[in-house]
C-alpha cells in the first residue's frame, strides 16, 4: 500500500466504460458510511489540472503525442501534489478517475510512444505513488457507440482502431501491473456497483483502514449510569 495513512483507488477503462457512474456510486456508498472520501480526476482535479484538461480535450487543437504527454503528466504532478498525498496523509480514501494507467494505455501504446518513456515520467510526475487499487471497466470497442454521449472531445473523435489499441492495452496492463482487477463493464450498473464495492471493503479490511481512520464509535452509557 503506499507509504500514507490513506488508501488510493483509481478507477480506469476505455471511454464510455462507465467509470463515472461507477466513481459516484462507490463514493455514496462510502460516504453514508462516513468514511472520509476524496473523489477527483485526470486530467484535473486541480484548477491548474482543470486548464490543461480543457487544453487536452478541445477537439480543436492539433497536439503532438509527445507533448499529449508531457501535458497529461503536468496535469498529474500537480494533482498529485496539491490533492493526492495531502488526502493520503490526512488518512482519508482518495478515488481518482484514472490516474498513470491511462498514459501507459493511451499514450504508450494506443499513441505509440512506447511504456519505457511513460514509465519514467509517470513515476517523475506521481512521485512514485502507486494505487493501493486499480479497476480496470472493461468493454468492447463496439459498446462506445452505443453508450449515451454527447459532444466528442479530441480522444473520443479517434477511430475504432484507436478505441480498440486502448482496449487491448488496458486488457494486458491489468494482467502485469501490481494490484489491478478487471472488471466486465458490461455487467448491469447495480451489479457491478456490487461487486467494485465488495472489492474496496476487501482491501479497507485489510489495510485495517476503518479501525486506523475512523473514529470509534461511542460506548453508551450503562442503563442509568453517569454519561
Ligand atoms: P475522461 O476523464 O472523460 O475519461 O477523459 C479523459 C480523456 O483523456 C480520456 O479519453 C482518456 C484520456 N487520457 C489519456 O489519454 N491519458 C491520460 O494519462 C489520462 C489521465 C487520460
Amino acid at each position: 500500500m503506499s507509504a500514507q495513512p490513506g488508501v488510493f483507488v483509481v478507477m480506469e477503462g476505455p471511454d464510455k466504460s462507465g467509470k463515472s457512474t461507477q466513481a459516484l456510486l462507490l463514493v455514496r456508498a462510502l460516504r453514508r458510511r462516513s468514511v472520509p472520501v476524496v473523489h477527483t480526476r485526470e486530467p484535473g482535479g486541480t484548477s491548474l489540472a482543470e486548464a490543461v484538461r480543457d487544453i487536452l480535450l478541445d477537439p480543436d487543437r492539433k497536439i503532438d503525442p509527445l507533448a499529449e504527454l508531457f501535458l497529461y503528466e503536468a496535469s498529474r504532478a500537480q494533482h498529485t501534489r496539491e490533492i493526492i498525498l495531502p488526502a493520503l496523509r490526512a488518512g482519508k480514501i482518495v478515488l481518482s478517475e484514472r490516474y498513470t494507467m491511462a498514459s501507459l494505455a493511451y499514450q504508450g501504446c494506443a499513441r505509440g510512444l512506447g511504456l519505457a518513456v511513460v514509465r519514467t515520467l509517470n513515476r517523475v510526475a506521481s512521485c512514485g505513488l502507486v494505487p493501493d487499487l486499480t479497476l480496470v471497466l472493461d468493454i468492447p470497442e463496439s459498446e462506445f457507440g452505443s453508450r449515451p454521449r454527447g459532444s466528442l472531445d479530441r480522444i473520443e473523435r479517434e477511430g475504432a482502431d484507436f478505441r480498440m489499441k486502448v482496449r487491448q492495452a488496458y486488457r494486458r496492463l491489468s494482467r502485469a501491473e501490481p494490484r489491478t482487477l478487471l472488471v466486465n463493464g458490461r455487467l448491469p450498473v447495480a451489479e457491478l456497483h456490487e461487486l467494485i464495492a465488495s472489492k474496496v471493503d476487501g482491501l479497507l479490511q485489510k489495510e485495517d483502514f476503518m479501525k486506523r481512520v475512523m473514529p470509534p464509535e461511542r460506548e453508551s452509557s450503562p442503563p442509568g449510569g453517569e454519561d
